[in-house]
């Protein structure tokens, strides 16, 4: 790889914006080769140069992953001209065509990848590959275990095909029930859907995962943080992506 301006290897690592990396480079806390640096302008090679940021190495990579907590109220999109969008929420650093893998609902939260890396999102979201999600859920309504078993065989919720098997847990069950349902397919309003068909609502909806990555819960609504390296090799490797 070429060499690259310091600042700007920073910033692609999302370490904040270049304002906000040059800030960070005054306090004196990056290093370049064990030597502290304080210009932004610094040329590094990032193949071959250890650089320390706040004493954690950092290593280039050619695509940024993010998690977000989507809270509610915001739309899945790159732009809108009526709602704030999940981009919104994210720091102006992150590189340029990010979008996010997948869709929730405006009142859905919970997890939701952010990223650039296109072969990925298309293995994560292709309609073959039935990658799982999971969701937390409050419905309006007593969950038994015939719903249990109905969602298991395939429920009718109105599409050509019968939704795909579907594993649903009981959290607790009452006139308003808890539960956990994974799925492994995306269709329009499925989990919704999923519990029409048997005469009961969605009170609240939010996402805990979708293949193996899993919502980090110290992220509050709104918050938001950049995979781990292994975090993103999981994934990947799930699905069979090198
Ligand atoms: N199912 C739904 O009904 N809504 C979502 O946002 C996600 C899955």
């Amino acid at each position: 790889m070429a060499t690259m301006r310091l600042d700007k290897f920073l910033a692609d690592c999302g370490c904040g914006t270049r304002a906000e990396v040059k800030k960070e480079l005054r306090k004196k806390t990056v290093s370049v080769n064990g030597k502290t640096v304080s210009d932004g302008g610094e040329k590094i090679d990032p193949d071959k140069d250890c650089i320390l940021w706040q004493g954690r190495e950092l290593c280039y990579s050619k695509y940024q992953y993010i998690m977000l907590y989507k809270p509610s109220g915001c739309v899945t999109a790159v732009t809108d001209r009526r709602h704030k969008t999940v981009m919104d929420l994210l720091p102006g650093s992150i590189h340029k065509n990010m979008a996010p893998a997948g869709r929730l609902d405006l009142d859905t939260e919970g997890l939701l990848l952010i990223t650039d890396d296109g072969e990925l999102v298309h293995s994560l979201l292709a309609p073959g590959k039935h990658v799982e999600k999971t969701y937390f859920a409050r419905i309006q309504g007593r969950v038994t275990k015939k719903e249990v078993q109905l969602f298991a065989r395939g429920v009718d919720i109105g599409d050509r095909d019968p939704a795909r098997p579907a594993r649903l847990e009981i959290l607790e069950e009452g006139p308003e029930s808890r539960i956990l349902l994974t799925i492994t397919e995306g269709r329009f309003h499925q989990v919704k859907r999923m519990f029409q068909a048997t005469g009961m609502e969605v009170l609240y909806l939010k996402r805990i995962s979708m293949g193996s990555l899993k919502l980090d819960e110290s992220l509050g609504p709104g918050g938001y943080r950049f995979l781990t390296d292994e975090e993103v090799e999981s994934l990947k490797k799930k699905e069979n992506i090198c």
